[in-house]
Parts: C-alpha cells; sequence; structure tokens
C-alpha cells in the first residue's frame, strides 16, 4: 500500500516508516520538522535501502492535499503533533491548534480523495487516573492536561467521521511508554533541550551530559514507592501499527499497545544499569505535579485481534536506548 505518514521524522514515525518498508509498503512522509530532522530521513533509507518521497509540510495547511493528489494514497498514519504534556499547560492554544487542526486537515483530506484507511496516535492519558490495568472499554476521564485533551478530541473526530461514513475505517492507537531505539543505532529518540521522559534522561545521564535523574516520589503505592509505568520497545510499537493497517476493518477500533508489564522507576534504572554496565547516579525528590501511581495495558485486545506481541524486553530497551545515545551527537 502507499501510505502517508505525517510526522514521519519523529522518533515514533520513523521507526515506524523502518516497519513499513520492511513489510513491502510504500512511505510518503510528511513533517513540518518542527520536531525532527530531515536527516532521520535519510537514515531511515540507509537502514532499509529504500526510498522514501518527503514533503517538508505543516499538517495543518490544506496544501496537503496537494499529496493526496501526487500519490495514490492508500492509507495514512497520523503522527504529527505536539507531544510535550508540560508545555501543553502553558501553551494551550498552540496544543490545541496544530493538533486537532491538523486531525481535521488529514480527515478532511482522506474524504476529498476517497481514502478510507486512518490509523491515528492517540496516548494512555486519555485513561487518565484509572484502575490498571487500562481496558480499551474504559470511559475516558478527563485528562488534566491540554495535551491530552487534544488526543481525546481527536478519537472523538474520527469516530464522529466514520459513524457518519461507514466505509471509514479507524484505528485509535494508545501508546503507552515508548522508548529505545532501532538496532542499528541510527536512529532513536534525540528531544531538545533537558528530557521530560525518563529514558532519554537516564541515557543523557549515563552519557555524563547530565550529572543525576532526579526520581519523582517514592511513596506512590507500589512496588517500591516509584511510579509504576508500561515500557514498550519502539521498534514492537512500529510493528503495531503494521498489524493496524493491515488488520483494518470498516469502523472504528481502540487498541492499547503496550506490553501489559509495569516496571517502576527504580526497577528501570536497574534494567539499565546491568545491560550496560554503566551507574546512574539518582537522588529522590518530590513528586511531579500531574502524575499518577501506575499505568500499564490490558494487551489482550491487540493481541487476539491483530494478532501482534511484543517481542523485546526490558533488557533490549535499554541497550537499544543506550547503543543510539552513545553514538548520538
Ligand atoms: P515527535 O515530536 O518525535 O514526532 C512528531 C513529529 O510531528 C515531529 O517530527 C514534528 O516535527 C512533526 N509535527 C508536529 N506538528 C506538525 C504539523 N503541524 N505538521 C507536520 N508535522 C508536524 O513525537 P513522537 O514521540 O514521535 O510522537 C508521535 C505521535 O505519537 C504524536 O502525536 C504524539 O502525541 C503521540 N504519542 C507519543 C508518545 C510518546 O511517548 N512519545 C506517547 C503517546 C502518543
Ligand atoms: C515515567 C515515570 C515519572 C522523569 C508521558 C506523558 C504521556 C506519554 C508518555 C505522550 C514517571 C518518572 C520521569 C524523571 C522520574 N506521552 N520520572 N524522573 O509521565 O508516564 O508519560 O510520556 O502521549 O502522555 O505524560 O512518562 O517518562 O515522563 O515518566 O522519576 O526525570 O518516570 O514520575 O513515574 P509519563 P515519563
Amino acid at each position: 500500500m502507499n501510505i502517508l505518514v505525517t510526522g514521519g521524522a519523529g522518533y515514533i514515525g520513523s521507526h515506524t516508516c523502518v516497519a513499513l518498508l520492511e513489510a513491502g509498503h510504500t512511505v510518503i512522509v510528511a513533517d513540518n520538522l518542527s520536531n525532527s530532522k530531515a536527516a532521520t530521513i535519510e537514515k531511515v533509507k540507509q537502514i532499509t535501502n529504500k526510498e522514501i518521497t518527503f514533503y517538508h509540510m505543516d499538517m495543518t495547511d490544506e496544501l496537503v492535499n496537494t499529496i493526496f493528489s501526487n500519490h495514490n494514497i492508500d492509507g495514512v498514519i497520523h503522527f504529527a503533533g505536539l507531544k510535550s504534556v508540560g508545555e501543553s499547560a502553558e501553551k494551550p492554544l498552540d496544543y490545541y491548534y496544530n493538533n486537532i487542526v491538523s486531525t481535521m486537515v488529514i480527515a478532511k483530506a482522506c474524504q476529498k480523495f476517497n481514502v478510507n484507511r486512518f490509523v491515528f496516535s492517540s496516548s494512555a492519558t486519555v485513561y487518565g487516573d484509572n484502575k490498571v490495568p487500562f481496558v480499551e472499554t474504559y470511559d475516558l476521564l478527563p485528562t488534566t492536561n491540554p495535551y491530552g485533551e487534544t488526543k481525546a478530541m481527536s478519537e472523538r473526530i474520527l469516530t464522529d467521521i466514520a459513524m457518519a461514513n461507514p466505509a471509514f475505517s479507524v484505528s485509535l492507537l494508545r501508546y503507552f511508554n515508548p522508548v529505545g531505539a532501532h538496532e542499528s543505532g541510527l536512529i532513536g529518540e534525540a528531544p531538545n533541550g533537558i528530557p521530560n521522559n525518563l529514558m532519554p534522561y537516564i541515557t543523557q545521564v549515563a552519557k555524563r551530559k547530565l550529572e543525576k535523574l532526579r526520581v519523582f516520589g517514592n511513596d506512590y503505592i507500589t512496588m517500591d514507592g516509584t511510579g509504576v509505568r508500561d515500557y514498550i520497545h519502539i521498534m514492537d510499537l512500529a510493528e503495531g501499527h503494521v498489524a493496524a493497517l493491515n488488520n483494518l476493518t470498516e469502523g472504528v477500533h481502540i487498541y492499547n499497545l503496550g506490553t501489559g508489564q509495569g516496571t517502576s522507576v527504580l526497577e528501570l534504572i536497574k534494567a539499565f544499569e546491568e545491560a550496560n554496565g554503566i551507574e546512574v547516579p539518582y537522588e529522590i525528590v518530590d513528586r511531579r505535579p500531574g502524575d499518577i501511581a501506575s499505568c500499564f495495558a490490558d494487551t489482550s485486545k491487540a493481541r487476539q485481534e491483530l494478532g501482534w506481541i511484543v517481542k523485546r524486553d526490558i533488557t533490549e530497551m535499554c541497550r537499544d536506548a543506550w547503543r543510539f545515545e552513545k553514538n548520538y551527537k
């Protein structure tokens, strides 16, 4: 199939391009490079030895219609979006505008050009502070930040479009905590400035770019008091997109993409130290506002309906994250 990958130069998008190309699909990437580099596309070509057509374009601009005119698009994976929870509270309008308008512009182009396969990047954040493991049938709770609201709203918009047009097939993928990098070490997660997320913070401490990790709270009701999350290897997540696309049928389908396994902050630090033989200095500090104690997935629906299972464990996540960070300049 000819797949338009919006945000395909970013962290999850670039790894998904590798998985799509390896599965035999043709990939067209559109990205405004607001949080990524065009060089990443070259790395994806190098890894796969395949071609990619790249458009430097903003997905809130109706110019995206030209992509649909130029290519016979069979399906869209819509990754393009702003993703920092903290920043979304400071710049709500930027988040609502970018994330909601881009979803609407792409969906409108799909209607115009009769493209009926749509895969959307949602997030476990839409579950709010719920009972673990999170199940797709849960009613969504209000999230504590504009970023989470943009995901919940985009889910509703796409659902309403599918209700009005039964031919429209939508897969809403709720990601848990993607970490790690492609095993080549050529592409990975490279956040701008000081990382917000745990794994890139750990790798930068390991590289001695940052002095020590701050562990946000050790008084949660979890096995060791620190926050528990469902870390998933980025290539397993990428392969989940290929499975979702290949199994897409009419209507709206929601899938958790996680491992179903909860890992605490202290466990992740230990796994990283053991996998790579490097010490990660840390200190315990206060809880981070807005954090919940535990978040992990019920993965049975994705396993049963998509036949998708994760293949990589926490040690590979830590090894691959470090391999990328070590090489990254
Ligand atoms: P990323 O920032 O690395 O990738 C997003 C890409 O979209 C970037 O390349 C950016 O330049 C591009 N982009 C942003 N706005 C755009 C626009 N208007 N037009 C064109 N391109 C635009 O982030 P990521 O981690 O790869 O996340 C991809 C998607 O998955 C996002 O929608 C994010 O909200 C969602 N998601 C991410 C996580 C996570 O932990 N990384 C978890 C759940 C959901
Ligand atoms: C993981 C754990 C922290 C940093 C966020 C978004 C979510 C999704 C994924 C997009 C928590 C602890 C972290 C640090 C720490 N993104 N931590 N020290 O918060 O689960 O999810 O990214 O959709 O929407 O909210 O991920 O990696 O920030 O935190 O102790 O320096 O690590 O408290 O328990 P989170 P995270």
